[in-house]
């Protein structure tokens, strides 16, 4: 691990399996020392090994779950989480319900809502009745988005709705296997209500992010860039990258 000049830390170990635990652990860390923690978590491609490692840890007794209040990051504009292309059902299946966390314990981001700004509201307002994020573990976009804080995406931003890129709806679309149309616009968790957590865990997996990992990392901190306004929470934030994810870097001692 090395200690950036922003005082966040690097971490660049071989493999995505490693990359799955180190994530696995923030989470484990996090349950243990603040059992009701507020926690947000990703979906998407990288992510997976981290819940399989988690429902396995659930599943062990290694790790428990049944206080921590998840709040989810981001969702398509008016999927319900039933809904064929919805990211909370995905989440759902892949981890809330193997691991068992309690509904009562699972905070929707409210993007089927009538009144979308009203609910947006209400949840940052839920979420800061539970403390505020605790941890945050998040993936990191083809664009450099933040959840779906796409470029343009100001460091402050709360809850919002706004439109997807043509290639995250793209991305998207590859992801559900071309099954299902998927909605051009969402709702997510703001860039700065997630800039506020108390520990972020950026997890990054492969080659093909190894270009939008330097540009978030090394390049100018720009709207251009969600990602890259990450480095100024200092060491709130750790960097988890395997090997390939890192290519791109100048210095990749990790
Ligand atoms: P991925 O998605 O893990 O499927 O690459 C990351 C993201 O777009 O945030």
């Amino acid at each position: 691990m090395t200690e950036q000049a922003g005082g966040w830390s690097l971490r660049v170990v071989d493999s995505y399996d490693e990359v799955a635990s180190i994530a696995a652990d923030a989470v484990t860390e996090t349950v243990a020392r603040v059992p009701d923690a507020a926690i947000t978590l990703p979906t998407g491609s990288t992510p997976i090994g981290m819940y399989e490692e988690l429902v396995r840890r659930v599943r062990a007794g290694e790790i428990d779950l049944n206080h921590a209040h998840i709040f989810t990051l981001d969702e398509y504009l008016g999927q319900r989480p039933d809904d064929v292309a919805s990211l909370t059902r995905w989440l759902f299946e892949t981890f809330l319900t193997p691991a068992g966390i309690p509904d009562t314990n699972i905070h929707l981001v409210p993007a089927a809502a009538d009144d979308p700004e009203a609910a947006a509201a209400a949840y940052e307002a839920d979420l800061a009745v539970h403390g505020g994020l605790e941890l945050a573990v998040l993936g990191l976009g083809p664009n450099g988005h933040i959840a779906f804080n796409e470029p343009g995406s100001p460091p402050d931003s709360r809850t919002r709705v706004l439109d997807l890129e043509p290639g995250t709806i793209r991305q998207s679309e590859e992801y559900w296997k071309g099954d299902t149309a998927v909605p051009h616009r969402a709702m997510t968790l703001g860039l700065g209500t997630i800039l506020e957590a108390r520990r972020i865990v950026l997890i990054v997996s492969g080659a093909s992010k190894s270009e939008i990992v330097r540009a978030s990392l090394e390049g100018p901190q720009t709207l251009d860039v969600p990602a890259s306004w990450l480095r100024n929470v200092g060491s709130r934030l750790e960097v988890v990258l395997d090997r390939a994810a890192a290519s791109g870097l100048s210095d990749t001692a990790g």
